[in-house]
């Protein structure tokens, strides 16, 4: 069982982690799910810096948040994801593996206020809008306009936050990162980046 293979040796494999999900999931795991490491090095700066409650935005079949509530069992983990197909995979693991630090909900980012959140995760989730390659299961996405529009809510609702809110950001460009954010670390290649609302 991945998920008890990961609390029990505090590492796994990714290609073993991911078998919780289905098989036709699996496949988007490398471009579109964060990795195991790369989870538990996010988490390790948000609860470093205090967060209790953290919001991935776009999460997707929920790898980084069950990565995360595996790994900090004291803080809880919110996934938001507008793919419903990928919300209910996210919550049948909740079920079977009885995690009680982590719940996915079914909406778009857009309805999302933060305030219940004192850290944040992101793994450049609009890019699909922006870029038709990357387009995991042939949905009809939203348009650039559109996506533009979710960045926008996103960076409102990060500007919100009060000073010392941990951020982590993967592979997210920086214009979509409010400037009252402070960087802390940049790593893997200037992918992962760790950020610290200053003003
Ligand atoms: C790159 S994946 C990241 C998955 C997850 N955070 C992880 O790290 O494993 C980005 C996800 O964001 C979702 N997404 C994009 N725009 C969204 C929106 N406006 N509201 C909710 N989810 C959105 C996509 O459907 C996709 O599943």
């Amino acid at each position: 069982m991945p998920l008890n293979e990961l609390k029990l040796n505090g590492t796994i494999y990714d290609e073993t982690f991911d078998l919780i999900f289905p098989a036709a999931y699996r496949l988007h795991s490398n471009r579109h799910f964060t990795s195991v490491y790369i989870a538990q090095r996010a988490v390790q700066f948000l609860s470093e810096h205090g967060a209790n409650t953290v919001l991935d935005i776009g999460s997707a079949t929920g790898k980084f948040c069950l990565v995360g509530a595996v790994t900090k069992p004291a803080i809880h983990f919110t996934g938001v994801e507008y793919r419903a197909d990928q919300v209910a995979i996210a919550n049948a693991c909740v079920q079977q593996f009885e995690l009680t630090n982590v719940r996915f909900e079914c909406a778009n980012i857009l309805t999302t206020s933060f305030a219940a959140f004192d850290g944040f995760y992101m793994f450049n989730p609009f890019l699909e809008n922006k870029d038709a390659s990357a387009n995991m299961d042939g949905e009809k996405l939203n348009t650039d306009a559109a996506a533009n529009h979710f960045v926008a809510h996103v960076m409102h609702e990060l500007e919100q936050r009060p000073i010392g809110t941990p951020l982590v950001t993967y592979w997210t460009p920086i214009e979509q990162i409010p400037s009252s954010y402070e960087l802390q670390q940049s790593n893997f290649g200037d992918t992962l980046k760790f950020w610290l609302k200053s003003c």
